[in-house]
């Protein structure tokens, strides 16, 4: 039986085995699904030790992504923009990474929660390695415009001038938060990792346009901190990133084993489950 995994540490709490499986029944694909727990000094001799012994593909996590990329010996165009890697495929002596991540955030807006890009105002907040991978598809999908806000205001300039080229006719502008006063966006992504401080972006008010969405990258059970605060500041749509994981998990298994799997019910599932 063909043998997948997610790479990461920690990787216990991870939901992907579950999905994954989900994936495999609905879709009649013989495949198992595990969970590598790699030391973090030691995640290239984790990844060919599972390969050595027969794995085809692995889903990459905290902290491995930026070495997953260096690791790879060919790489999806959506991966070197993303400058990391969360899909790993093995194919003879080849390793292909690629990144679907972006792919997975433009999806859960656009499919599932009914939020067409095109033409909106987008706030990104964050300019670490979650908003760089969401930049390129966000932009694919022809938003009005695209500001990069971040606390630190350098690291989003930096982002701006790097995608600069890749913004075709959106606005792509950068900056930190104290920018955004006087500004109203149709919908704003926290690709920060401050909810994992239990904090949450410190943002000038009156930035949710009418009938705006707050979109969390994080999940939990119940409302993020920021999809709380959100909320009280006028948010009229909010969503956590568990539609997220489960379509980029749909987009590596299909990188894998070239099937789309139906996600709505699975993600259906564990949101019963949380
Ligand atoms: P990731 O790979 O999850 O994006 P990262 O590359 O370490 O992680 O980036 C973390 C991001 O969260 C950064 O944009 C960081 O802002 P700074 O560059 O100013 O550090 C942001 N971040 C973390 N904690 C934050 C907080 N409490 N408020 C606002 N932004 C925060």
């Amino acid at each position: 039986m063909d043998r997948y995994a997610v790479i990461g540490n920690p990787v216990a709490h991870s939901k992907s085995p579950l999905i994954h499986a989900a994936f495999a029944a609905q879709t009649g694909q013989a495949m198992q699904y595990e969970t590598v727990l790699a030391p973090l000094d030691g995640f290239v001799a984790a990844v060919e030790a599972f390969r050595s012994t027969g794995g085809r593909g692995l889903n990459v996590t905290v902290p491995f992504k930026l070495e997953a990329h260096a690791l790879a010996t060919r790489r999806s165009p959506r991966a070197e923009a993303a400058g990391a890697v969360n899909t790993l495929a093995f194919d003879g002596d080849t390793l292909f990474g690629d990144n679907t991540d972006g792919a997975g955030l433009v999806r859960d807006l656009e499919h599932n929660l009914d939020c067409p890009l095109a033409g909106r105002r987008v706030l990104l907040l964050g300019a670490g390695g979650a908003s760089r991978g969401a930049v390129v598809p966000l932009l694919g999908a022809g938003p009005r415009s695209l500001f990069i806000a971040n606390r630190s205001a350098d690291k989003a300039d930096a982002l701006v001038e790097h995608f600069r080229a890749c913004a075709g006719a959106c606005l792509l502008e950068g900056g930190g938060f104290p920018a955004l006063a006087g500004r109203a966006f149709d919908v704003i992504i926290n690709a920060t990792s401050a909810s994992l401080g239990n904090a949450v972006p410190d943002l000038p008010a009156g930035l949710y346009a009418d009938g705006a969405l707050a979109y969390d990258m994080m999940y939990g059970q119940g409302d993020t901190p920021f999809m709380r605060v959100a909320r009280e500041r006028g948010a009229s749509r909010l969503a956590d990133g568990l539609g997220m994981l489960v379509e980029q998990a749909a987009e590596s298994f299909f990188v894998w084993r070239g099937i789309r799997p139906d996600t709505g019910p699975v993600l259906q599932s564990l949101r019963q489950r949380s």
